[in-house]
């Protein structure tokens, strides 16, 4: 008489998948499914050959070019020194209506008298410098210049107009082409 138990116990019945139950499973069942101990061949010729869609690249990553600004050099900190009422132009005049040709501008480059030119506007940004997010020498390398392609190339987003209000000191004299 046959024990009834050779199926169940026969080695070969519990390692080998039956091919039509695999058939109906999804992907991850499948690879869940086997049941072969480490070091025994599989059939894999048996299996549902399903093509896996490539995993979708990672998005670089931003790396933050943000430097540790000294204490009491916070955003916070310079939005409350501007509205305090202090002069932040560093004695130049606040205007909003003064033509400054790019010419004058160029003289101011040093980090103790320092003007930017940036969407038609001129700001004497000595006062901001080390309040700048991105650092001191990377904005005095823009020192006395024309800097709104930098300036939008690093950070569109920021709202200029508001954050340097205070410090405006005129408007950028727009060049001519004589034809
Ligand atoms: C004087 C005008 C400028 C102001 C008011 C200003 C303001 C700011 C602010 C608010 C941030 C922080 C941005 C954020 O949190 O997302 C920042 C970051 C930065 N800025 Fe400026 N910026 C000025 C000019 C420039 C210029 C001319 C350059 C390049 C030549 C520059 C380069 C950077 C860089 C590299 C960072 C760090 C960005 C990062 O990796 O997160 N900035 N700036």
């Amino acid at each position: 008489m046959n024990s009834g138990g050779d199926s169940l116990l026969d080695p070969a019945d519990s390692l080998v998948p039956v091919s039509s139950d695999l058939a109906t499973m999804s992907i991850s069942e499948t690879l869940n499914a086997s049941n072969t101990p480490a070091g025994v061949e599989e059939n894999k010729s048996e299996l549902p050959q399903t093509v896996m869609p490539a995993p979708k690249p990672a998005p670089p990553k931003k790396v933050s070019r943000k430097v540790e600004l000294k204490p009491g050099h916070s955003l916070t900190h310079w939005v409350n020194r501007s509205k305090s009422g202090e002069d932040m132009t560093n004695k130049v005049g606040l205007s909003e209506t003064r033509v400054i040709t790019l010419q004058e501008v160029a003289k101011h480059n040093q980090e103790s008298d320092c003007w930017m030119a940036i969407r038609g506007k001129v700001y004497n940004i000595t006062k901001y410098l080390d309040y700048h997010p991105g650092g001191v020498d990377i904005l005095m390398k823009e020192a006395g210049k024309e800097a709104t392609a930098l300036f939008d190339k690093n950070h569109r987003w920021v709202n200029i107009e508001r954050l340097l209000a205070s410090c405006q000191i005129g408007v950028l004299k727009t060049m001519t082409l004589a034809i």
